[in-house]
């Protein structure tokens, strides 16, 4: 499977078989966050047993159930640090998806419950739940490119698609508040109006628009 074909495949999974992950697969994750960490000074970690991190009356509403496993996007506090747990966590949830697991980001969950080590001036940014899901998700409603994109003449295809690509990124709420714009060849992107997560959700796109597009922003 290409990142591509992840990304289109891709839906936020609440509900989870009772599955253990497989080792090699959990061995396979934990070597991505191994080179993530050490390329960004990162402390993401992998804990297997979720324990009672998607339980409660918040949970409850959101429909978790069953969630085996889940990543922990911890790192130094700094003005990059939910952008940059987006643009990683998302490796980490495509990674997923190539190996047969479904995933969902999940910024609401009971934070006293997680196990991941925090240093002193570390923050658990997020968290992504992972495992088997009893469904696969299902596409959802996205903006048009128009609403998305600020540009002025013609849309080159590579930028149309790393667009297309963004569209399909997981958002908080879906609330999809980026803009993509084009100063001649360089592309960019910026939050378009304040979100809770808009920063996480900006690091997601930015890496689904590379893939899309085959550029980096
Ligand atoms: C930063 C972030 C935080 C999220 N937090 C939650 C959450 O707390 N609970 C939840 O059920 N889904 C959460 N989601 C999943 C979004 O609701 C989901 O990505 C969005 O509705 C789009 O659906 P899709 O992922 O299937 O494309 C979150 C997603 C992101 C990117």
């Amino acid at each position: 499977m290409t990142d591509l074909e992840a990304v289109t495949l891709r839906h936020s999974v609440r509900a989870y078989k009772n599955i253990r992950i497989e080792q090699e697969k959990v061995d396979e994750i934990k070597e991505l966050i191994d080179a993530l960490n050490e390329e960004h000074g990162l402390h993401i970690q992998f804990i297997r047993n979720a324990g009672n991190v998607f339980n409660g009356i918040a949970s409850k509403f959101t429909g978790w159930k069953g969630v085996p496993s889940y990543i922990a996007l911890v790192g130094e506090r700094g003005a990059k640090l939910d952008e940059l747990c987006g643009y990683c966590g998302e490796q980490i949830v495509l990674l997923a998806q190539k190996l047969g697991l479904n995933t969902c980001w999940a910024g609401i969950f009971r934070r006293r419950q997680v196990k991941a080590e925090i240093g002193e001036n570390e923050k658990l940014v997020i968290v992504i739940a992972i495992g088997y899901g009893v469904t696969d998700g299902k596409s959802r409603l996205s903006k048009p490119i128009e609403d998305v994109t600020d540009v002025k003449g013609d849309m080159p295809d590579w930028f149309r698609c790393g667009v297309t690509a963004a569209l399909l990124a997981p958002t908080a709420l879906n609330q999809q508040k980026f803009i993509f714009s084009l100063d001649g060849d360089t592309p960019s992107v910026r939050v378009s109006d304040t979100g809770p997560f808009d920063k996480v959700d900006l690091g997601i796109v930015k890496y689904h628009f590379e893939i899309g597009s085959g550029r980096k922003l």
